[in-house]
């Protein structure tokens, strides 16, 4: 990278060259302009990293209103750049309050170089890490764009890369003809993955008919597959046709797919190796063509090994893997998701969002869904608090905390950091530690910084 860009504004040559000696030997670059038109021309014109302000311009004026004038300027024209203000003691309390409306730092007159470099350095890497990240952020929200331009996403709402990383697989593997398995947690979405999946395949006009494994008595599983001639079990009074038939020409969905009995492991199996089967109490085969996408919450492989899911199978089902992860694992898309459930009457006040960023969502979207449906019927107000989402205390109190925590635990600066793309100054600014303090918590913890 190249040098960073000091610009002095200051009517005092003096002044300005000692600062531009000082950089240099820190190997930043300095440029000076000596009236506040001059200071603001040339951010027009050159990529500064930094300005570092005098609050006079005229001689003989000290009450600072040049000074308050131009930063006002630079606020509004280039509102991230950061600003250091140089001033007399006399003016320290004027400068405070621009501190507070926004510029960076201040620095008295004389000033003290190792201070004054410290804040140079700190606020230039923070405004470098800034610059990264809003271009990374201007590249996800691109391709997200393009994934939403070649697909059918059926309104699915998602911002976090980790979220479009999945979508491109499964909108890829949609196309193809082979069985995709879905793994995620409860209420992770794993049944949207599966209509986007159908959305975006050949057989999109086709059926899209869902089994759920886990809520059938192990007795029915076959009827319901592969459905039964009237008479073929106890109270079959009619023939009826299983989702196999029903699905033919389309989608399968089945969802659950661990919770499947043994036996009809084996029926399942069977089917996807011939594409044939037979209706319950027939001795004719039925033949079908049918894309099988399934889903579970289950470790399958452990699953395997205790012997109570067929090996055999999991390959049949397994050819792609969509792993949806879980809700906190995918900051970026839990505030837009909540807004989506909250609806258009309502917005989230600045604590509401705290507290839905700090909590760990262990019923992931479904969860989120049923807090901000509560959260609209409850509210009273159109700007939603805290207080209105109900989430358990623990972790309304954490959040309130969090902002002045000073001892976030591993999971807190693993997230931090990951949210910060490795920048430590981003992750240390976000956490409310210093950077050192964030290297020694990361040596201390173990913690892989990148
Ligand atoms: N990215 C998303 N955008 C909008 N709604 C979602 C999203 N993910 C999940 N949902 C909603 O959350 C709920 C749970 O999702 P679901 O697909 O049933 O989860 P799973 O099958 O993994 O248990 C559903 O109401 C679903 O519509
Ligand atoms: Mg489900």
């Amino acid at each position: 990278m190249s040098n960073a860009i000091i610009l002095v504004i200051d009517d005092n040559p003096a002044v300005a060259t000692a600062l531009s000696v000082l950089f240099s030997l820190h190997d930043f670059d300095t440029i000076h302009a000596d009236t506040p038109e001059g200071g603001l021309s040339m951010l027009e014109r050159r990529d500064v990293d930094l300005v570092i302000q005098d609050m006079n311009f005229t001689e003989d004026t000290t009450s600072g209103e040049e000074g308050e004038a131009l930063f006002a300027t630079i606020r509004e024209r280039f509102p991230d750049l950061p600003v250091i203000l140089l001033t007399a003691w006399t003016q320290l309390s004027s400068a405070v309050d621009l501190v507070k409306a926004g510029a960076s730092d201040y620095i008295g007159k004389p000033w003290d170089d190792r201070k004054l470099l410290a804040s140079v350095a700190n606020l230039i890497e923070l405004g470098r890490s800034r610059q990264v990240l809003k271009a990374r952020d201007a590249a996800d929200r691109r391709s997200q764009q393009s994934l939403r331009e070649r697909f059918d996403l059926c309104g699915m709402v998602f911002a976090d890369p980790a979220t479009e990383r999945m979508l491109s697989l499964a909108c890829q593997v949609a196309r193809a003809d082979v069985p995709v398995l879905i793994t995620g947690p409860n209420g992770a979405g794993k049944e949207c993955i599966a209509s986007i999946i159908q959305a975006n395949s050949a057989v999109k006009g086709g059926p899209f008919v869902t089994v759920n494994c886990g809520a059938l008595p192990s007795e029915l599983i076959e009827a319901e597959l592969f459905g039964a001639e009237a008479g073929a079990y106890t109270g079959a009074s009619k023939a009826r046709q299983g989702k196999f038939e029903a699905a033919d020409g389309g989608t399968l969905f089945l969802d659950e797919i661990g919770n499947l009995p043994p036996n009809g492991q084996m029926k399942l199996l069977r089917v996807l190796e011939t594409g044939r089967f037979s209706r319950l109490g027939s001795n004719s085969e039925k033949q079908v063509k049918v894309r099988v996408i399934s889903a579970t919450n289950a470790d399958l492989p452990a699953m395997i090994r205790d012997g109570s899911f067929r090996e055999d199978l999991f390959y049949r089902l397994n050819v792609i893997e969509v792993e949806l992860p879980p809700l906190a694992k995918r900051p970026a898309d839990i505030l837009p998701l909540a807004r989506l459930f909250l609806g258009d009457e309502h917005e989230l006040g600045p604590d509401a969002e705290a507290a839905l960023m700090h909590y760990r969502w262990p019923g992931n979207v479904r969860e989120l869904k049923n807090v901000m449906q509560r959260a609209r019927l409850l509210a009273s107000r159109p700007v939603v608090s805290a207080a209105d989402l109900g989430l358990p205390a623990a972790t309304a109190a954490a959040a309130v905390v969090g902002m002045a925590d000073d001892d976030p635990d591993a999971q807190d600066i693993r997230a931090a950091l990951e949210r910060a793309g490795g920048v430590i100054a981003q992750a240390a600014a976000e956490l409310g530690l210093s950077r050192q303090a964030l290297y020694r918590r990361t040596d201390r913890l173990g913690i892989e910084r990148s």
